[in-house]
């Protein structure tokens, strides 16, 4: 059967609503069937219209995600029967957001499909704790990296002793269960102890957290001061460049699945 709508994968940024981009507000406003998952605000979820289909597909506490290919079965059905399907995710879509799986996957089934970028967690967490990603004195690249440990050991994990030689400051996404092993790796590569390193848990939104620390000790304070996901680790020396004065402040939210 063809496919009578488009699904738009929208990034929604990574929390404080105002970071929305247009573009991504008016699909909102005027879409008939949205898909959305946890990391996703409230407020957001009120702008579409009303009689528009809602369909979660993120974790629900003590529950396993729902399953990609679930997710995706519910995109191409949705797109046989309406006509604006927004697939609403966390951040940037193509960011560590299966974007690309679910754009390549409609594509397949003949469903058109376009791709409407949002604001990452891993520039707007920094950003919202003072700290440029880049900086010409401390700085000249940046590496977005994933801390999940993949799974599937037949494929290559993270270079983290090549990043360390490589890349000026790393930003990483979900690093916090693998932080201890991470950091070991980045000051084997050569990093020094003192290298400085920020963790920012709940970036943009009320009750945002920010650690201080050497990246020797990243892991231990981390531990000892509990701070838990969603949270993104900065490791190089642009974090010496916070500028506090130029925070916002932090929205307050309510997510559909609390953090
Ligand atoms: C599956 S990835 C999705 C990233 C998303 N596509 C993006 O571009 O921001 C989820 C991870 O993003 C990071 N993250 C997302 N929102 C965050 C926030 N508000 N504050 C801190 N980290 C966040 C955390 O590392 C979290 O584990």
């Amino acid at each position: 059967m063809s496919a009578r709508g488009t699904v738009h994968l929208v990034g929604a940024g990574p929390g404080d609503p105002d970071l929305l981009t247009v573009k991504a507000h008016r699909l909102l406003s005027s879409c008939d069937a949205l898909v959305y998952d946890s990391l996703v605000p409230k407020a957001l979820l009120d702008l579409v219209p009303p009689g528009c289909e809602r369909h979660f597909v993120g974790k629900r506490r003590g529950h396993h995600s729902v399953p990609q290919p679930s997710t995706n079965a519910v995109l191409v059905e949705l797109a046989q029967r309406c006509r604006c399907i927004v697939r609403l995710k966390g951040g940037d879509p193509f960011l560590f957001g299966r974007g690309g799986e679910e754009a390549a996957h409609l594509v397949a089934h003949g469903v058109p499909v376009q791709v409407v970028p949002g604001v990452t967690a891993g520039i707007a967490a920094p950003a919202y704790a003072g700290i440029p990603v880049t900086h010409r004195r401390a700085g000249s690249s940046v590496t977005f990296v994933t801390g999940h440990e993949e799974i599937d050991k037949r494929r290559p994990g993270v270079d983290w002793r090549g990043l360390a030689r490589s890349s000026d400051g790393l930003v990483i996404y979900m690093g916090l269960h693998n932080l201890r092993r991470i950091a070991e790796e980045l000051l084997a590569g050569g990093l020094a102890a003192e290298t400085p390193a920020a963790v920012i848990q709940q970036g943009t939104v009320e009750g945002q957290r920010l650690l201080l620390s050497s990246l020797a000790e990243l892991a231990d304070r981390v531990e000892q001061e509990a701070f838990s996901s969603p949270s993104i680790v900065v490791v190089g020396q642009v974090v010496a460049q916070r500028v506090e004065a130029c925070c916002p402040t932090p929205a307050a939210v309510e997510m559909p699945i609390p953090f």
